[in-house]
């Protein structure tokens, strides 16, 4: 495997003075919370510490926020949305939607940056996802024009259909895309006229309190309130606040049922963007050089963070051997290394504890008989053992019930299994208890459709991966979760609908 230290560039020292020059450059000022258009402490005076997950170093001390802290925020947001914010056109929104996006453009290579300290991402994958943050304020400033309800008249009546904002909604964010999932979920919050209570990961707090330095003084006091700190110590507090009256989460599927569990004591509007297992399907006719870069995408970008990582191989008997091969290659290809460097495929998990998840993962995997195709450990190379980096792994061998293949791993292992059999294969595919994603390589079109449909999943990819568009709704069947994102529906979720009927008699 080609790694860092091939390249004497890339001693540990050189990545440490780096990391540090880079982090003195763009670590925000303030990382205290952002509750009514101020800077906070914590109530209790608390902070804890975030980690640049290369270096193992802490980048910056943050307010630990508890439930004191959330009940100051959900009133900031309520005066705000009482006093201002409900007032607003549409047209008043979109102005603040556009001038969001246009800064998140402007400051798209610091923001890019910090994203990749906190995080581990490399630099590419972060200025992706500053492009899409900004593609999502864009899209929701111009959605909102489409959803404006509906008026209805028949015999001796007028009826009116009205979307009306919750007012405040409760907004919990992975760490995985820290800022754009945080754009999600505030972009169509915010068009559709509600105020935000919002609380980053606790390991990846950054990006969203820079973004709010950024734009301060364009969202007025008070719409948006960052509460940042633990899950059980911030985050609970607001999916259980009894003026709260939505929640948006996205995360693990064991927070996401606690969440919804929590929902239904105040009867509360729920949407959950949870885990996933996704299958790729290679049928007998792909071009295998064509397969082997799609898939390599799909399970080794963003180190195998994402929810929609394809995760599952499934791969025909007669195009396994040279698909298994080239992949091989490309596993060992790439360059796992400093995510600030712009020759780097793969970056470093984002905590210890996550690569810890991964190894215990793998070390099971080994128990129930796997054979590794390459990778199964951390990659061989001094100036990256500081760091949270597991090596790009294929594991074949398993069977289709062990928990390896079954669970969530989130880093960057793909499991392999071979078919000849499409009902059978398309039943094992299946057979998980998530349904977020799935796709499937071929070129025959009528392969492609069947397998579109035939797997239970919300996203389906054909002879590509992760490429998503605003106006595509993304979100999950089965474990996976409930509700669409990125799409006109989703203002459905941040809106209540009311019916209004005039008797004309
Ligand atoms: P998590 O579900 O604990 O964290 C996600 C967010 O939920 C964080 O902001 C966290 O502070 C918050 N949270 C945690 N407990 C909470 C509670 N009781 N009430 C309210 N909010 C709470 O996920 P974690 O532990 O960081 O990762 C575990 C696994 O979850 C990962 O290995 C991965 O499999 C999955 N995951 C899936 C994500 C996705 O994109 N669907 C994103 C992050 C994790
Ligand atoms: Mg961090």
């Amino acid at each position: 495997m080609s790694s860092a230290s091939d390249d004497v560039s890339q001693s540990k020292e050189t990545i440490l003075s780096r990391h540090r020059e880079a982090a003195a450059e763009v670590v925000p000022d303030h990382t205290q919370m952002y509750i009514g258009g101020e800077w906070q402490a914590a109530a209790s005076g608390e902070t804890f510490d975030t980690l640049d997950p290369t270096t193992g170093e802490v980048l910056a001390s943050v307010a630990r926020g508890g439930a004191e802290d959330v009940d100051r925020a959900v009133e900031a947001a309520w005066e705000a949305f009482d006093e201002e914010w409900a007032d607003t056109t549409e047209s008043e929104r979109q102005a603040v939607l556009l001038e969001i996006a246009d800064r998140v453009e402007e400051h798209a290579e610091e923001l890019a940056k910090l994203e990749t300290l906190d995080n581990g991402k490399t630099l590419m994958e972060a200025r992706i996802d500053m492009g899409s943050t900004a593609e999502q304020f864009r899209y929701f400033a111009g959605a909102i024009e489409i959803d404006r309800g509906q008026t209805e008249s028949g015999d001796g009546y007028h009826g009116q259909v009205i979307k009306e904002p919750y007012g405040v909604v409760g907004q919990i964010i992975p760490w995985n895309f820290p800022l754009t999932m945080a754009s999600w979920k505030l972009a169509p919050a915010l068009a559709a006229g509600n105020c935000s209570v919002i609380k980053p990961a606790e390991q990846t707090p950054l990006s969203l309190l820079r973004l709010m330095e950024i734009v301060g003084d364009v969202v007025p006091d008070g719409v948006v309130n960052v509460v940042t700190g633990y899950g059980e110590e911030a985050g609970e507090p607001i999916s259980t606040h009894e003026d709260v009256r939505k929640i948006a989460f996205t995360g693990s599927t064991t927070v996401g049922k606690q969440i919804m569990r929590n929902a239904a004591d105040t009867v509360t509007d729920v949407t959950l963007e949870l885990g996933g297992k996704s299958p790729i399907v290679v049928h007998e006719d792909a071009d295998p050089h064509e397969a082997v870069e799609t898939i390599a995408f799909a399970i080794f970008a963003n180190t195998g963070e994402c929810c929609e990582a394809g995760s599952r191989l499934f791969v025909h008997e007669d195009v396994a051997d040279a698909v298994l091969e080239g992949l091989q290659g490309a596993a060992e290809g790439m360059t796992v290394g400093d995510p600030l460097d712009e020759e780097t495929d793969l970056g470093p998990k984002v905590s210890r504890e996550q690569v810890e998840r991964t190894m215990e993962y793998l070390e099971s995997a080994k128990e129930g008989g796997a054979e590794f195709l390459a990778g199964g450990d951390a990659p061989d190379d001094e100036a990256l053992e500081d760091g949270c980096f597991v090596a790009p792994t294929l594991v074949e061998g398993l069977d289709h019930d062990h928990e390896a293949v079954q669970e969530e791993i989130f880093g960057p292992v793909l499991e392999v299994f071979r078919w000849e059999d499409y009902d059978e294969m398309i039943e094992l595919a299946n057979d998980v208890d998530y349904g977020l994603a799935g796709g499937v390589i071929t070129n025959d079109i009528e392969k492609a459709d069947r397998t579109a449909r035939d797997i239970e999943a919300g996203y389906i990819w054909v002879n590509t991966w992760h490429e998503m568009s605003p106006g595509l709704p993304y979100g999950g069947y089965k474990q996976s979760g409930i509700g669409r994102e990125m799409s006109v529906d989703t203002l459905d979720h941040y809106t209540q609908t009311k019916s209004i009927k005039y008797g004309l008699d």
